[in-house]
């Protein structure tokens, strides 16, 4: 075995059956609270990851002169200057990082905190009432499990999420699990709201009529995914996300106060530092896509941390893989003879079918659906 003894452990991939260890990590149904629960002082293969090619910059003492833009919401719809200030910024932020905070957004701090505790409850609880909502058929309107590409991605990611389809056809309250059942309702109609107001910024930030964005349908759905980090105790051999960019148009993301998620900007990953009471906003893929790339979704990922649990709420706005026969494409009105039409129409299911077979594999999913002549 005198060969294998010279490769280093990232690169043998080969030399272990990685289907089997993926099945047996799937059976257990308790996801990496599981491992974490049995005392695990190494992580298994199947989580270690190949470096990437941005990582040398990955050392956030390097790139402080780079701060993800805060923005205050106050005053937006009771003062017009105040409000035409927001709407450049809204729009700059977009062009630029596809990523800012946003802070007096309206959702009161404790429906914040209480629903980061829900999420606690819910994997804190034992392993058999959980293990209850451990599936893989993603028509299900509640899905709790660890990687929904675990068998596609070239590695594992060191979380565990619970899925809840919140609109446009509301959930049963007795569907969703009893530890964060009123918090995600409650919590949910507050992110709606608060969607609706942005993507009325977002409109005016394209030049388009307050309500543009919402008539087009991006507006009706609302996924949202409960992400559980556990302690690591190896955190520089994994990820807690690989670099991706969201399958949304949009995503209101809620962080706890651990840190760890960092966006790609101009070849440096940026921490995405905790501010309390605030919410991280992001343009998605399918934004990108009908603002015909004026808008940026950025590619991020968080780090495995050894602090952990760390605990995120990330609210996709998106009719996901619901039925939805209607056609998207790069708005009209954003296009001239300049900018002609860079993408294709599809469906959102359709788009969103191809991302999630995908997996996070470190590569765009919007590429399949550029015109022939933007492929290059
Ligand atoms: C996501 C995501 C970031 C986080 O759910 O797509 O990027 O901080 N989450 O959990
Ligand atoms: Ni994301």
């Amino acid at each position: 075995m005198a060969s294998t003894m010279s490769e280093t452990p990232m690169k043998s991939q080969s030399d272990y059956d990685r289907e089997k260890e993926l099945k047996s990590f799937d059976d257990t149904r308790a996801g990496v609270k599981g491992l974490v629960d049995d005392g695990v002082a190494k992580i298994p293969r199947i989580f270690i990851r190949e470096p990437d090619e941005f990582d040398k910059n990955s050392n956030s003492n390097h790139n402080t002169h780079f701060a993800i833009p805060v923005i205050d919401l106050e005053g937006v719809n009771s003062n017009s200057s105040r409000r035409s200030d927001i709407v450049e910024r809204v729009g700059l932020a977009s062009k630029t990082w596809g990523f800012f905070q946003v802070v007096n957004h309206g959702i009161p701090v404790d429906v914040l905190q209480e629903m980061i505790e829900g999420v606690r409850r819910f994997n804190e609880q034992p392993k058999e009432v959980k293990s209850e909502y451990y599936t893989r058929d993603s028509t299900k309107k509640v899905v709790y499990n660890s990687n929904f590409d675990l068998f596609r991605a070239p590695s594992a990611n060191w979380r565990d999420t619970i899925f809840c389809s919140m609109a446009p056809e509301p959930p049963n309250p007795e569907d969703l699990p009893e530890m964060c059942r009123d918090i995600l309702m409650e919590f949910s109609e507050h992110v709606r709201k608060l969607g609706l107001r942005l993507f009325e910024l977002l409109s005016e930030a394209l030049g388009l009529k307050p309500n543009h964005l919402e008539d087009l349908g991006c507006t009706e759905g609302l996924n949202i995914l409960c992400h559980y980090y556990p302690y690591c105790p190896e955190p520089e051999l994994t990820l807690g996300v690989s670099k991706h960019s969201d399958s949304s148009f949009l995503t209101v993301l809620l962080q706890d106060h651990i840190g760890g998620l960092q966006v790609l900007h101009q070849n440096q990953w940026v921490n995405v530092p905790p501010v309390p009471g605030a919410l991280v906003i992001n343009i998605g893929d399918l934004l990108q896509f009908v603002s015909n790339d004026i808008f940026k979704s950025s590619e991020h990922r968080v780090i495995a941390n050894n602090e952990g649990p760390r605990i995120s709420v990330a609210c996709f706005i998106t009719t996901h893989l619901r039925e939805n026969a209607r056609l998207h494409g790069p708005i009209k009105e954003l296009l001239s003879e300049e900018n002609p039409p860079i993408y294709r129409e599809i469906t959102v299911k359709e788009y969103t079918t191809h991302y999630n077979e995908k997996g996070l594999d470190g590569n765009s999913a919007l590429l399949k659906f550029k015109l022939l002549k933007f492929k290059l």
